[in-house]
């Protein structure tokens, strides 16, 4: 299978940028789909034979319009809260998009999809509408009968420069006086770096191995949610006591944080991290991947960020802003 031109949904993203990248020094030519060109304009226009299309990819019509030139489609799109909590807006985003993507990919003879998942993602027994959304839409392309090649990327939780995670709880900490509640402050993740994940989906392109496929994406080692938010503080140099939510006020604190705009926590997110997030097995061995540990990138990016926001403080002091 030739590939040589790519369309890629949610390519603008925290993962779409770094896959961008990596994708344009392999030499193929990428269509990223955006609901917003302006705003997302960032550095991915830089990049050599990028092209960056604002279209609606819920409408099928413009989706296969914009898939007509393409080999292959990657599906980044994923959303960790949705507006109410009837579990609509993860179909929407998860499965609908995944169901479109297919019927564009058809009408437009595109036999190759790389699909973005999650660890734990499962249509049936997922315990969150996160999850159980993730692993419908996994299902429904990896079900296809149309001789369309599909490979599932199901990561942990992803760490880099501009993750939500680190960045997240970084910034939480620094708002925080002294004392830092924490729920669900068992949870387990192991962590993997940006790149790695990278690196598994250029590898697995063109690779008929990879075909039906899907890998699990682990760091090294894993961490309980407690060790992670503590892991932060150290790195920022903050002293912080981290105290652990019993499993009842977590449930609680997700339910008020439900009716806060942007839901920084959430049901849905109580009810994801209810199941570890880490690896049976790590897939990144497939393709010799050596996985990145925390330890080894996390503070490059959280002490540039500490770094760079003292600097905005004393312009701020010093009323230069
Ligand atoms: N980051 C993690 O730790 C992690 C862990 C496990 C799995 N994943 C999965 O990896 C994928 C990429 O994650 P990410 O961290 O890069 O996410 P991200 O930074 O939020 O990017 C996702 C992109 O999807 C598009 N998008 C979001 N909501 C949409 C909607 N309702 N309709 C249409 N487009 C929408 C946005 O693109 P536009 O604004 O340009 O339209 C956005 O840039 C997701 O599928 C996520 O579930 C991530």
């Amino acid at each position: 299978m030739l590939i040589k031109r790519i369309a890629i949904l949610g390519g603008s993203g925290f993962v779409g940028r770094s896959l961008c990248n990596r994708l344009s020094e392999e030499g193929y030519e990428l269509k990223v789909l955006t609901r917003n060109r302006e705003y997302n304009r960032n550095d991915l226009i830089l990049l050599p034979k990028l092209h960056l299309i604002e279209a609606d990819i819920h409408d099928i019509e413009q989706l296969s319009f914009q898939l007509s030139d393409c080999d292959a489609a990657i599906n980044l799109i994923g959303i960790l809260n949705e507006k109410g909590n009837s579990g609509k807006g993860f179909h929407k985003a998860h499965v609908e998009v995944a169901q479109n993507l297919l019927t564009a990919c058809k009408e437009n003879g595109i036999r190759r999809i790389l699909q973005m998942s999650a660890l734990n993602a499962d249509a049936e027994n997922g315990k969150s509408h996160y999850l159980k959304s993730k692993g419908e839409a996994e299902d429904l392309l990896h079900d296809n009968d149309d001789g369309i090649h599909v490979t599932s990327f199901r990561p942990s939780v992803i760490f880099g420069r501009e993750d939500s995670f680190f960045n997240r709880f970084a910034k939480l900490l620094k708002l925080t006086p002294a004392i830092f509640p924490l729920a669900c402050h068992n949870s387990q993740f192991a962590p993997v770096f940006v790149l790695d994940v990278v690196e598994i989906m250029v590898c697995s392109l063109m690779d008929p191995k990879s075909y039906g496929k899907r890998f699990q994406l682990c760091g090294p080692k894993a961490y309980t949610l407690k060790e992670l938010v503590e892991y932060t503080a150290k790195v920022l140099g903050l002293k912080r006591k981290i105290i652990p939510l019993n499993d009842m006020i977590s449930r609680i604190q997700a339910a008020m944080f439900d009716f806060i705009p942007g839901k920084p926590f959430s049901t849905d997110n109580y009810l994801s991290a209810q199941t570890d997030s880490v690896c049976d097995e790590n897939d990144l061995a497939v393709y010799d991947i050596d996985p990145k540990t925390v330890e080894s990138i996390v503070p490059t990016y959280l002490t540039y960020s500490s770094y760079r926001s003292h600097y905005t403080d004393y312009r701020s002091e010093a009323r230069r802003n």
